[in-house]
């Protein structure tokens, strides 16, 4: 039996929660398929922090890289630890330690759902830039406290970063419906987002197939609200994609639906899947936690591990749940009550 060695790291809030629901449906699809996954949990958080210092070890990274995925919950506890913190301590590190330059969002609508726009016909991929642009971290303050404080953060954004992150998108639309927005802020932004713009025009040339158009951040976000449907691939640098999948949630009837893969597409380091949302403190142990999210990035890492047949599997069994009304109201349903509805609709 092939088995497969997972990495988890639950992290804080709803992290754990949204895991522990989402893991024996995972198991359970995995090995009506014949496989096996062997997880090995990570207590790395803010609650770590708090204990060590740290929020992994120095040697967390490369105690990961040994993994074929790791599955994650969520990070970050504002009021104990700040952001700046543990997202830059274990989050963001591990993407960018791994080469996970392709964040893969899915926006759609599942059948039950009911998303504000109240309406059924979208079908979005969100990819994000997801290791270098506006999150590259270089910059500082001076002056501090000073009237004359100045703080600068530079967005960094290479050939070699940019044309990847294009390629890929171009090629999932080429698996797709062949359209491509390619989502920038050019007309403000004149170094780095007419680089971008300059990128798309280029490399567009080697995929005549596939239709792509140029779209403005602020148009972008009205078009998700106003004509959802007229998207196909959306990619977008790092910190417009990370807006732009939360406003996605948002359209598919909330964070708790949508799904995330952090992806190493040359698979020289793991690939890492985890929801789109964060640690939700304001609903942290209430056992409320929608955990369709973390289930449907689970189905991504299955799709991605080869066990194709499981991450369906798992996605029929969401569908069949969320048809029956199940999770599609925040605050209605208990996450294990949704969980076991899941699993029960696996068999
Ligand atoms: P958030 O996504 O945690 O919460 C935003 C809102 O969505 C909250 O009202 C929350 O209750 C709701 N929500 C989120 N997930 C839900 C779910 N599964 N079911 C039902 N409701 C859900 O965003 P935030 O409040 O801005 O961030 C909280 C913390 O999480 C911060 O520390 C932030 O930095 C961190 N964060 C981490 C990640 C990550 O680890 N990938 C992502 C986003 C935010
Ligand atoms: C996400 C999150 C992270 C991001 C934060 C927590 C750093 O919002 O995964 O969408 O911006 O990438
Ligand atoms: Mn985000």
């Amino acid at each position: 039996m092939k088995t497969y060695r997972i990495a988890l790291v639950p992290g804080d809030g709803i992290g754990p929660a949204v895991i522990d629901a989402a893991w024996p449906i995972l198991e359970r699809a995995a090995s009506r398929n014949a496989i096996a996954l062997e997880a090995t949990r990570f207590p790395w958080s803010c609650e770590f922090y708090h204990e060590t210092g740290a929020m992994m070890p120095a040697d967390g990274i490369e105690t990961l890289r040994g993994f074929d995925a790791v599955f994650l919950g969520a990070v970050g506890w504002p009021a104990k630890v700040p952001d700046s913190v543990s997202l830059h301590g274990l989050l963001l590190p591990i993407r960018k330690a791994f080469a996970q330059y392709a964040n893969i969002r899915p926006h759609r609508l599942l059948p039950g759902a009911e998303g504000p726009l109240r309406r059924e016909e979208f079908d979005i991929l969100c990819i994000r830039e997801n290791t270098e642009g506006e999150y590259s971290g270089a910059g500082g303050r001076v002056h501090l406290g000073t009237p004359e404080e100045v703080a600068v953060e530079t967005a960094i954004f290479t050939r070699v970063g940019v044309e990847r992150i294009l390629r890929f998108a171009f090629d999932e639309a080429r698996k797709r419906r062949g359209k491509l927005a390619s989502v920038t802020k050019s007309n403000a932004q004149k170094h780095t987002m007419v680089f971008w713009d300059e990128m798309t025009k280029l490399i567009a040339a080697d995929y005549p197939d596939v239709e792509v158009t140029p779209y403005h951040i602020d148009a972008m976000a009205a078009r998700m609200v106003m004509a959802p449907e007229t998207l196909d691939v959306v990619v977008a640098s790092n910190l417009f994609g990370d807006i732009l999948t939360d406003l996605g949630a948002a359209i598919q009837g909330g964070l708790g639906f949508a799904a995330s893969a952090n992806i190493n597409p040359d698979r020289t380091a793991p690939s890492m899947f985890e929801p789109v949302h964060g640690s939700a403190p304001d609903i942290a142990h209430l056992g409320i936690a929608n955990p369709i999210a973390a289930i449907w990035s689970g189905a991504m890492m299955l799709e991605h591990l080869g066990a194709g047949e499981a991450a369906a599997d798992v996605m029929r069994a969401v569908e069949a749940t969320t048809a029956r009304g199940l999770g599609t109201m925040p605050g209605k349903d208990k996450t294990d009550r949704i969980a076991d509805a899941v699993l029960d609709a696996l068999g």
